[in-house]
Formats: C-alpha cells, sequence, structure tokens
C-alpha cells in the first residue's frame, strides 16, 4: 500500500489512488465513501488502517486455513523467489511443481492422480471444463458438449463457471455463456436449522435423470457442483445426495466435476470433501487453500483414465495433447507456497483439528436460532452460514449492515445475497468462536 503523505483521513490513502482502483464484488461507491484499510494480519488476526486488530472469520476467502503469516511459507516463497522466480510454463519444468503435482496426489482419493495447475480457482474450473468436453471428442464422443450445473452454485467468474454457476446475479449482465442447464439446488423447506448434513433430500438428484431424458447423455459432457456450495452461504450435501449423483453420471457416461476450490485441504475436516463425503469425482478443481491464500494458484485434479485418453493419440511425440495451459501454471513461487502449506496441514494436522472443533463450532452457531431476523442456519466442518429476513425490497440489506457492524467490532465476516458467512481458521481457539457467536448475536439484534 502506498501511502499518501498529504493525506488528511485515517486511512492515508489519497481520494486519486482510491478512484484509479475498480475493486472486484465490492460496491465501490460505497466502499470509498469509508474504506475499510487492512495493513497487516498474523495468527487469527488483521490489523486495519487504523490500528485495529480484527478476528478474520472468513480464513481472509476462505483461503488462510492455517492462520495468517506463517513463516514457513513465507521463508520458501522468499527462498524459492531468490532459487528460481520464473520459469517457462510450457515446454519445460522445474522440480517443484513436480514434486508438488506428486505430493497433491498423495492426499486425494486413490483414482485421482494427475494434476494440472492453474492460477486461480476460475480457471481451474475452465480447464476441468474443457478437459470434460476434450475428453469426449478424443473418446469419438464429440456430441457431448453440454454442461449440467446446480442453482446456487458458484464456479468463478470466467464464461464457463458463470454459465454452469447458479447465482444470477453473477450471470445477468454479461450475455450469452456457454452450453449449461442446471440441477435444483438442495436448500429445502423443512431443512432449516439442520446441523450439519441434511437427511432429506437425496431424491434432487434425480432430477439429473430427468435433464439426461431431457437432453440425452449423448450430448452430455459433464456434471459439476461443489459437494458443499460454498458462497450460496454454505449449502451441505443432503446424506446421499452425491452418491446418487455419482451412479447417475457414471451409469449415463457422464463425468463428474467436483469444484472443491473452497472444500479442499481441511475446511471439511478431511483432506477433501470427496473424502468426507465418499464421493470421488472424475476430476476436481481445487485453489484458495492450497497456498493458504499466500500466492495465487489452483489445479486441476483428473483420474488417470482422462489423462491416458489424451495421451493415447496417435499424433508425433512432440504434438501438445491438451492445447490448453497459463503463462502462470505452475509458477515456481506457487509451488514453494503450496509445498509449504501442505506441510503445515500434515504437521499441524489441521484437518483433523477441523475435525475435533466443528462440533463446537456447530453448537455455538446454531445457539443462535431465535435470534430476530435469523430463519436459516447451516455449518459444516469449519463452515457456517445464516441466512437472513429481507429487508423490504432489500435482501441483501440487512447481511451488509450487520457485516459492517461487525467489523466495526472488530470481526471480519462475509455478506453475500441473503447470507452472512463464516469459514474460521483451522486454528481457531474455543474463546475466539465464543467472542464471535456472541458478537454476531447482539449484532444482528441490533439491525432493524
Ligand atoms: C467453488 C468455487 N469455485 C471457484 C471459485 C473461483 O475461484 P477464484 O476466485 O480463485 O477464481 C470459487 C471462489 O470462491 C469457489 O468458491
Amino acid at each position: 500500500m502506498t501511502i499518501s503523505s498529504n493525506s488528511s483521513n485515517n486511512h492515508g490513502i489519497s481520494q486519486a489512488q482510491l478512484d484509479a482502483h475498480w475493486m472486484p464484488f465490492t460496491g465501490n461507491r460505497e466502499f470509498k465513501k469509508d474504506p475499510r484499510i487492512i495493513v497487516s494480519a498474523q495468527g487469527n488476526y488483521y490489523t486495519d488502517a487504523r490500528g485495529r486488530k480484527i478476528f478474520d472469520g472468513l480464513s481472509g476467502l476462505w483461503t488462510c486455513g492455517a492462520g495468517h503469516g506463517r513463516t514457513e511459507i513465507t521463508e520458501a516463497i522468499a527462498k524459492q523467489a531468490a532459487t528460481l522466480d520464473y520459469s517457462p510454463a510450457f515446454q519445460f519444468g522445474h522440480p517443484k511443481s513436480f514434486e508438488l503435482a506428486h505430493r497433491i496426489t498423495q492426499i486425494m482419493p486413490e483414482d485421482l492422480n494427475r494434476v494440472f495447475f492453474t492460477g486461480s480457482g476460475s480457471e481451474a474450473v475452465e480447464t476441468a471444463l474443457k478437459i470434460a468436453r476434450g475428453y469426449w471428442r478424443k473418446q469419438g464422443q464429440a456430441s457431448k458438449t453440454r454442461f449440467i450445473g446446480r442453482s446456487k452454485g458458484y464456479h468463478g467468474v470466467n464464461y464457463g463457471g458463470i454459465s454452469v454457476g447458479g447465482l444470477s446475479p453473477n450471470r445477468a449482465i454479461f450475455g450469452q455463456g456457454i452450453e449449461a442447464c442446471h440441477l435444483p439446488h438442495t436448500m429445502i423447506s423443512g431443512n432449516n436449522f439442520i446441523q450439519g448434513m441434511p437427511s432429506e433430500g437425496a431424491y434432487l438428484a434425480e432430477e439429473l435423470e430427468q435433464l439426461v431424458t431431457l437432453h440425452d447423455a449423448s450430448t452430455i459432457a459433464a456434471v459439476i457442483v461443489e459437494p458443499l456450495a460454498g458462497s450460496a452461504g454454505v449449502i451441505p450435501p443432503p446424506v446421499g445426495y452425491l452418491k446418487r449423483l455419482r451412479e447417475i453420471c457414471t451409469k449415463h457416461n457422464i463425468l463428474l466435476i467436483f469444484d472443491e476450490v473452497i472444500t479442499a485441504f481441511g475446511r471439511m475436516g478431511s483432506n477433501t470433501g470427496a473424502a468426507e463425503f465418499g464421493v470421488t469425482p472424475d476430476l476436481m478443481t481445487v485453489a484458495k487453500q492450497l497456498t493458504n491464500g499466500v500466492i495465487p494458484m489452483g489445479a486441476v485434479i483428473a483420474k488417470q483414465e482422462i489423462y491416458d485418453t489424451y495421451m493415447d493419440t496417435a499424433g508425433p511425440e512432440y504434438m501438445l495433447e491438451l492445447p490448453h495451459g497459463y503463462t502462470y501454471s505452475a509458477h515456481p513461487v506457487a509451488c514453494a507456497a503450496a509445498l509449504a502449506s501442505l506441510d503445515i496441514l500434515a504437521k499441524e494436522s489441521l484437518p483433523e483439528r477441523v475435525k475435533t472443533i466443528a462440533p463446537y463450532f456447530q453448537a455455538a452457531l446454531h445457539d443462535l436460532k431465535g435470534v430476530v431476523h435469523i430463519n436459516d442456519i447451516r455449518n459444516y466442518g469449519l463452515a457456517g452460514a445464516l441466512s437472513i429476513d429481507h429487508a423490504v425490497g432489500e435482501p441483501a440489506k440487512r447481511p451488509y449492515q450487520i457485516a459492517m457492524k461487525m467489523w466495526q467490532k472488530g470481526f471480519y465476516v462475509r455478506y453475500g445475497g441473503d447470507t452472512i458467512q463464516l469459514g474460521l481458521p483451522f486454528t481457531s481457539t474455543l474463546p475466539e468462536i465464543d467472542s464471535l457467536m456472541n458478537a454476531l448475536g447482539e449484532t444482528i439484534a441490533e439491525v432493524n
């Protein structure tokens, strides 16, 4: 951050500097009137430009589960940048990418053992969709191009991702996407205030059979879902739902993609949502926690059969099997950050720690039932959300007001649509969980 010397405000950023940055997924006009500027982070806390300590109730953006300022990661980054700052991602390799790919395969469900690196979650999603279509073409089934996503799904912001995604505000102004249709979401009435996975709702997977009947399996490349929908406000899968999707995909020769950008690497209490929910997809997308959020990085992990299909080609060996990749695919510094981050997860048994404290988090979160405006509470692992009654004509207003008041009180929580979302650091203590929940309950009651 550049501090403007003549600034008279209390965050040190001039109006011209504020104006110059078009901020992502932000109400720019509102933000720039009273900016919330974070200047440093350590452990589970941020420090803002006024010197206030703020509890990180969303682990950044579901990214920093191991806490901030981890010297193992920053030192690995510094060392790597000094040794090999960049090397061409195409046609040449560096040792860390192979080490990291192998490490990732060791913590994935057994069948997922080929790793393609990207720079973000959105890029991982686009990559997975392209791999799926290309796979069928290479299998001689070029008509399999359609994707099936799910209402309330979030798969990043690129054209493939918003097409299969099911959050209408992210699609509304951008015009034609790619060929996709959607399963219904699983937030059914009757499941309000259920703790963890709802027992009702697996029948919604049968809708996939309806879509297959409508479009025919010969036109469908893949189904993509988040095992637990995060950005729409933490929607855990009903018991048996993912298993049924898997069965239907297998029956009709449709690839199943799990978008685990939020759920992979600990948040569910296991290494992946796939492991936690006992269902293995054909392709998985990951990002965020892979580097503890310190350096952008994503990946697609594919079943070997998919990789082998690409390799099994008649062309000369110097020809590309998959004409796809990013300048920053497997960036050496990102690989170093990811290796250090995965080391921390393993050494400190953080997925297991999530599993251990999740019941406490669940109980504390559900204690908020009965507080005015809260019409649903959902959770799994260290992810939780509250649905908030709509203020007349303004569904998103109360969550915004709640999050801003929480910020004033020293707690960062995310607001999105009509929800407040929590993704606590894996290193959270029980007293930290208590103070967050107390502040939330108090704050929600204060909002009109
Ligand atoms: C499930 C899921 N997929 C994809 C993305 C997009 O990731 P990124 O913002 O790194 O592009 C996100 C981001 O929150 C996500 O939650």
